[in-house]
């Protein structure tokens, strides 16, 4: 067998990444890590187990219907970042209110968690790939109180970690503390997560696009010609690109950090802040994506520029190859 790196041997080796007390990285990713196997072995039998395949019959602060794995997952990693001690406060896609832990221990927790327990719920029922991201904060608030909201409403230039799970073919783990981008695989013979993708760089020009195009017909006439550009024959550039949608933010990404591309899920008559929430999705991929070398923007700025208004606010996304995303960014502000 070759001389692999553990999860653990890499943050205990890489702890100065982390500017703050020796441990914490260690406690808070082994939550994450906890969470994520035990995840991992639902979701592998989650066909065979009526408890966590379907819906569970309510809705999300968003007004989207909940599969059981949706409220589970959301348990799960709740549960193990609050046996940790060392986060004050938790938001959720899957929780209407911030979750503040007001006992002493919470209170003297350091860092704010924001989370989307399961992204890609409508893949569930048809075994295709889909992960859970999560942002992390420095509160703002001193500590030994309870958190505030203005804890949470950071911008996203603020996280110092952030990371997605994805499960897919395999179970992968990839993060950044602000100094790169890693990714692990999981071996579940052994119950491991080992170093496989050192210092992912997102290549600056990709050939693939991915946006749910069944929605065209709602796009701004500028993000239809980006659409039209990227089906444009023109060989000295590559076009026409290739198409892949899957429908799982993490998974559509994570195929656009090891191949290059842009994923895009824009505004539109529709949905006029787009679909994709700023806290618990956008922020953390782009965070990873810019750690990456690439670039995420809702068109106008630079997404981790943001300032949030409120926990589940929407906007609109577009992120992966530095000049993709540029492209993209010149024909949407030249026809405004
Ligand atoms: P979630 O499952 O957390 O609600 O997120 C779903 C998101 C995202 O993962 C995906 O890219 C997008 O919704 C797909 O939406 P459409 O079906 O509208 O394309
Ligand atoms: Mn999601
Ligand atoms: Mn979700």
């Amino acid at each position: 067998m070759q001389n692999l790196t553990t999860l653990g041997e890499f943050i205990i080796k890489n702890q100065q990444d982390f500017p703050y007390a020796k441990g914490e990285l260690t406690r808070l990713f082994n939550a994450i890590t906890l969470a994520s196997k035990v995840m991992n072995s639902q979701i592998n039998k989650a066909g065979l187990v009526d408890d966590l395949m379907g819906k569970v019959g309510t809705e999300n602060v968003q007004g989207e219907e909940q599969k059981k794995l949706d409220v589970y997952a959301n348990k799960v990693f709740i549960n193990a970042l609050k046996a940790r001690n060392e986060v004050c406060g938790i938001a959720s896609e899957e929780e209407e209110e911030t979750i503040i832990f007001e006992n002493e221990a919470g209170k003297n927790g350091k860092y704010i968690v924001l989370i989307d327990p399961i992204d890609g719920s409508s893949n569930i029922e048809v075994n295709v790939s889909i992960g859970t991201v999560f942002a992390i904060y420095r509160r703002v608030s001193p500590i030994g109180t309870a958190a505030v909201l203005e804890d949470f409403l950071q911008k996203g230039r603020a996280q110092v970690a952030a990371g997605y799970v994805i499960f897919g073919s395999s179970t992968m783990l990839v993060f950044t503390t602000g100094n790169g981008v890693n990714g692990f695989t999981y071996d579940p013979s052994v119950g491991v997560f080992y170093l496989s993708h050192t210092n992912i760089q997102i290549p600056e020009k990709g050939t693939i696009y991915s946006v749910n195009e069944g929605n065209y017909a709602y796009f701004s006439e500028s993000m239809k010609s980006f659409i039209d550009y990227c089906k444009f024959v023109d060989t000295s550039t590559n076009r026409p690109y290739t198409g892949r949608y899957i429908g799982s933010m993490i998974a559509d990404l994570h195929r656009n950090f090891l191949k290059g591309g842009i994923y895009m899920y824009p505004d539109s008559i529709k949905s006029p802040n787009g679909k994709l929430r700023l806290l618990y999705e956008c922020n953390p991929m782009a965070f990873l994506i810019e750690q990456a070398g690439g670039k995420a923007t809702n068109g106008k700025q630079a997404i981790l520029d943001i300032k949030p208004r409120e926990i589940h606010e929407r906007t609109p996304f577009y992120g992966g190859s530095s000049k993709m995303v540029s492209q993209l960014e010149m024909m949407l502000t030249n026809t405004l």
